[in-house]
């Protein structure tokens, strides 16, 4: 069996059309689907209907996870299941997430048109806010369908306007019915773009993923005291503007020292001056600090290292006041050998050269990983496997290959 290369491409193209804008940094279209917003509703009323054309029972959770069920033949076996997420940054490329979605959607196309049934139920679905890049919480779907949030928790959360996740979920038609805690599948394997430059460098046609480094994010509110660009003396002032840039800085120095590791990660994304005018200091920051780390002690001393940084500059800029919230923080996950054995075995049959991967990016796999086996395929990007960009590319071949052995891999697992 073999899936229709052509057909996965045209679906990527068609979904990436959804949302899309002229991107005037890199000349080219991107994808603009934050979660929850009209976009990413036309996303999944779209991708539904894909659903609902190859057959598959498709039903909507209390947060938003769209599930599309293909029956087996044994109707008490655990099911096997594939997906990921159709929301995106605000300055997405067309694969981060969909490719895992329409990557499941063409085996099951394929399974269809080969009329096999499976013994085990095979289940696809798109999780809802995996980015997190509205409301401030990663993957917010799958944590909720797999227990690390409640529905209540997901629901309360707020974006910048003060819109919660209910709200919106309602108001774009996809507060669904279905009870949010999944029944834990006999195994789950999502196929993603790599994101990082890993695999295009050592010349891979792929990758199995061991696992997903831990995440640290944080919102930060930084207090000082608006005043006079011209008239106020330099020792007199609270500049908010300067706490933040010196955290930043430190958050650098912190990465460059090595004392957390060679793989520590800091960014400082979101920063939002008031009142943000070129003759006033800034009288506060909201700023955001997302830490990555695959050493779980080591993220724990940057953590608390940050915090004890705030406190000296606190010390140190008399007025200024520094409150850290924490917004998102998962621990590092390792996937399950076996589902790395079975997803090893279909790309030695396919003589693929591949190797294993450390995930430097979050991803639903990790939170399915927490109730079963679970396990990702990575293909390879592009230009340096530059993501959250839209220059973020894979080829067709690349994302075919990853499909058959997503096909494949789940054909085993169902049996
Ligand atoms: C998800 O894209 C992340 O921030 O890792
Ligand atoms: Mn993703
Ligand atoms: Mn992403």
């Amino acid at each position: 069996m073999r899936v229709d290369s052509d057909r996965l491409w045209r679906s990527l193209a068609e979904l990436g059309e959804v949302g899309a804008y002229d991107d005037e940094a890199t000349g080219l279209r991107g994808v603009c689907r934050l979660a929850l917003t009209d976009a990413d509703a036309a996303g999944r009323r779209l991708v539904r209907r894909w659903f609902e054309e190859v057959g598959l029972a498709v039903r909507v959770d209390r947060i938003g996870n769209t599930y599309g069920r293909r029956a087996g033949s044994d109707a008490d076996a655990g099911v096997v299941m594939s997906g990921s997420h159709i929301d995106s940054v605000p300055t997405g490329g067309r694969f981060d997430g969909a490719l895992g979605v329409l990557g499941a959607l063409e085996v099951v196309r394929t399974l269809a048109d080969a009329g096999t049934v499976t013994r085990r139920p095979i289940e696809i679905a798109f999780f809802t806010d995996e980015e997190g890049a509205r409301f401030g919480t990663d993957m917010l779907g799958s944590a909720t369908a797999c227990g690390r949030l409640s529905v209540e928790q997901a629901w309360a959360l707020r974006d910048r306007d003060g819109s919660t996740v209910r709200g919106e979920l309602e108001r774009i038609g996809f507060l669904g019915e279905a009870p949010e805690r999944l029944t834990p599948p006999h195994a789950y394997v999502e196929l993603h773009i790599e994101q990082g430059p890993i695999l295009e460098a050592a010349g891979m046609d792929a990758g199995i993923v061991t696992g997903v480094q831990a995440i640290s994010w944080f919102e930060l509110t930084i207090v000082g005291r608006a005043a006079h660009a011209g008239t106020t003396p330099m020792e007199l002032r609270r500049d908010a503007g300067l706490a933040a840039a010196r955290i930043n800085v430190r958050m650098h120095e912190m990465a460059a020292s090595g004392r957390y590791g060679s793989g520590m990660r800091v960014t400082m994304g979101r920063i939002d001056a008031s009142p943000n005018r070129v003759n006033i200091v800034p009288r506060n920051v909201v700023c955001t600090v997302d830490l990555r780390n695959p050493d779980d002690d080591a993220m724990a001393a940057a953590e608390s290292d940050l915090e004890r940084y705030y406190r000296e500059l606190e010390r140190d800029m008399p007025g200024i006041r520094i409150e850290a919230r924490q917004t998102a923080r998962t621990a590092s996950v390792r996937f399950a050998p076996a589902v790395q054995s079975v997803i090893e075995a279909r790309m030695q049959a396919h003589g693929v050269r591949y190797q294993r991967i450390l995930s430097g990016a979050g991803h639903d796999a990790q939170e399915l990983a927490a109730i079963c086996p679970a396990g990702m395929i990575f293909v390879p990007g592009k230009h340096d496997g530059i993501s959250h960009n839209p220059r973020e590319f894979s080829t067709q071949e690349a994302c075919a290959l990853g499909t058959q052995l997503l096909l494949e891999t789940l054909l085993d697992l169902s049996r």
